[in-house]
């Protein structure tokens, strides 16, 4: 028994359930059903700002900024928003993983940019890509954005309340950001990923751990009174993205490799059995720290943030549609994927490409 890519869950689920889970997917072996990403897609803004760019802006220097961050330059949406952005990089992880929109299921979408409240992001998407069958709803989870909607897609697989899930990790950042203050506006930029995550008999090795702690969530806030801070230099400071650098570098270090270490354990695999770190690209140093401290160099830890700065959730599936699109990554190599932001949050889970 193969499941059928595209078969819509209520169509097979009565067939698989065996347990006192009604819908829940099966494999032959008679292991829960677990999904693989079978697709990926990214878009981001035309418009780029150079460091040289915001060193006409704010007392800053390409070299000071290349070398505390690793960021060069950050793509900057001036129409595009959360939605449009998302529903491109949907396009395109959808035509990349051969799934028809009318056979997604459900619809993930991370962000923290959204410049409306209501409608969610994701059903916006939805209406814009055609995804007419598939429920759709945002999470809130800051940088931590898409491991977590990859985590609740799992779940909904392995409930058997999907068979298609829809990720996406979208942002416009840009909006947030007090373009006067130096300490923040060099590190973020705008954009999204998405991928295709589908319920699949051979995916196997899936573990996943998630943390929050609330108490240190004054270390990185944005107040939602914010105006549209790219367009109004005037608006109140407090109500733009505020951070504590040295407080959220320390909690990175601290805390990425730990969730690393605890779910390789789950998995009782080692981080040689590993072929790719794909963690949230915050700052070049913080991915040459974890590195270090999970005592492994860093060609296993690719990184772009020298283009796009940190998209915060769209960070991750924008690095993984490159990763899948240039063919570094090949089918049965375990990767590990880790995210970390506002909230606190932060997390990692271990899959099987
Ligand atoms: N250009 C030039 N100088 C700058 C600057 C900029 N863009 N931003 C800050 N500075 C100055 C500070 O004013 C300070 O000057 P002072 O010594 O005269 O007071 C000096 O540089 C050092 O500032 P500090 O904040 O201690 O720098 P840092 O080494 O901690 O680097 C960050 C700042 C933001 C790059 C660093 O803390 C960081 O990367 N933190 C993690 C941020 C992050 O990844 N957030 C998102 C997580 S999801």
């Amino acid at each position: 028994m193969k499941i059928t890519r595209n078969r819509r869950v209520s169509e097979t689920a009565g067939r698989q359930s065996r347990s006192k889970f009604p819908n829940a997917l099966y494999s032959e072996a008679g292991n829960k059903m677990i999904g693989r990403i079978c697709g990926t897609g990214s878009f981001v803004p035309e418009k780029t700002v150079s460091n040289d760019d915001l060193a006409k802006i704010v007392d800053t220097s390409d070299e000071w900024i290349r070398e505390r961050t690793g960021v060069a330059r950050r793509h900057i949406a001036e129409q595009d928003t959360v939605v449009t952005m998302g529903a491109e990089a949907s396009r395109r992880a959808l035509e990349n993983a051969g799934i028809s929109p009318e056979d997604v299921d459900m619809i993930l979408m991370a962000t923290s940019s959204s410049n409306v409240i209501f409608p969610s992001a994701a059903c916006s998407v939805q209406r814009e890509i055609g995804a007419v069958h598939a429920g759709g709803l945002d999470v809130s989870a800051a940088c931590t954005g898409f491991l977590s909607v990859y985590q609740i897609g799992q779940a909904y697989i392995q409930a058997g309340m999907a068979q298609t899930v829809l990720l996406i990790g979208a942002e416009s950042l840009s909006r947030l950001v007090n373009w006067k203050d130096r300490s923040t506006c060099i590190l973020f930029g705008d954009g999204a990923g998405a991928a295709v995550l589908q319920a699949d008999e051979s995916a196997s090795c899936l573990q996943t751990v998630f943390h929050s702690d609330g108490r240190k969530g004054w270390t990185l806030t944005c107040d939602s009174r914010h105006k549209d801070g790219a367009k109004d230099l005037s608006g109140d400071p407090s109500t733009f993205i505020q951070m504590d650098g040295k407080e959220v570098f320390k909690f990175a270090l601290t805390k990425v490799p730990e969730a690393v270490r605890e779910v390789l354990e789950k998995t009782e695999l080692s981080t040689d059995d590993i072929s790719w770190f794909l963690l949230h690209q915050a700052n070049i140093r913080i991915i040459e720290g974890v590195a270090k401290r999970l005592r492994l160099g860093m060609d296993r830890f690719p990184s772009n943030m020298e283009e796009y700065g940190n998209t915060s959730a769209a960070s991750i599936p924008i690095l993984l549609d490159e990763m899948n699109r240039s063919g570094r990554l090949e089918r049965g190599q375990k990767v590990v994927m880790s995210g970390f932001g506002a909230g606190l949050t932060w997390g990692a889970c271990v899959f099987e490409w």
